[in-house]
């Protein structure tokens, strides 16, 4: 599926944050980068359709908002950069519970497979019973991935997913966010501020800055040392490593003559 934004723009109240947009997530990998406060949540909000911007957003040429809720809740699984629950659920419901329009008047055996599955390939399965309200940031962050994910949706929008984990689950976060997307074909966006990290696992990356795109492409074709000076205002070696994608290491602010 082919998710796109035309022209997009958006304002909360009298303060524009999006300034005509053009962004397309094809299946791959897409990531979305960008200093703080430069719209990417914003971004991410719009093309789920929680937002109602101005422009066109279309999933597979056809406008958002022609859709359905139940076909969009099907379609497009979203994960938002800050997780805020007091809900009374355990490890094993907050993850069933991505798949709510799927079940039924009662739980499948499929669904609990699928649950269980998931627990286990996230490391999650000794804490099935627990709640969610007693797990560490870390935890937490990986059981909403694993509820997105059990939507088993054609497009995943993943705001800062990274969040709250420790380097060991990043790497294999991400790379099980790359293997899904492969496997099952679907189109991912994932807004990410580790620039390595959206070298290593992003087919297309786009810099956002100011509520525009800066430039768009392969991570070797954006993710340069000009770019990085420019819009991070941070001096950066960038080199290629063994699968010929940029690694990017930080030298220092730049530092402007006075
Ligand atoms: N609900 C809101 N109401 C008003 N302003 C908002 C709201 N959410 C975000 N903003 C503002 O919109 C701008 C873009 O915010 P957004 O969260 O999209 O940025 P971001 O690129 O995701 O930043 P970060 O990297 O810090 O997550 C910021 O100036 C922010 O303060
Ligand atoms: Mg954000």
């Amino acid at each position: 599926m082919i998710l796109e934004a035309l022209q997009l723009h958006f304002a909360y109240g009298s303060m524009p944050v999006l300034k005509g947009i053009d962004i397309a997530v094809r299946p791959g990998v897409t990531a979305i980068v960008g200093p703080n406060a430069v719209g990417k949540s914003t971004l991410l909000r719009c093309l789920c359709g929680l937002l109602k911007p101005s422009g066109q957003v279309l999933l597979e040429n056809r406008d958002l908002h022609k859709y359905r809720p139940d076909e969009l809740t099907q379609a497009i699984s979203y994960l938002p950069q800050t997780l805020s629950t007091r809900a009374v659920l355990t490890v094993f419901e907050a993850v069933l519970l991505g798949r709510v329009h799927r079940l039924r008047w009662h739980v499948s055996a499929e669904d609990s497979r699928l649950v269980q599955t998931l627990l286990e390939e996230f490391g999650l399965a000794d804490l099935g019973e627990r709640y969610i309200t007693e797990l560490s940031g870390g935890q937490a962050q990986l059981v909403a991935i694993a509820q997105a994910l059990a939507r088993e949706p054609t497009v995943l929008l993943l705001d800062e997913p990274n969040t709250n984990l420790d380097l060991q689950h990043q790497f294999e976060i991400c790379a099980r966010i790359r293997d899904l997307t492969v496997s099952r074909g679907l189109s991912t966006a994932i807004s990410v501020h580790d620039i390595n990290m959206a070298a290593r696992i992003a087919d297309t990356v786009y810099v956002l800055e100011n509520g525009r795109v800066r430039c768009s492409g392969t991570p070797r074709d954006v993710l340069t040392e000009e770019m990085i000076a420019s819009v991070y205002h941070v001096s950066a070696r960038v080199t290629v490593d063994d699968d010929g994608r940029p690694l990017v290491t930080p030298v220092g602010l730049k530092t402007r003559a006075i």
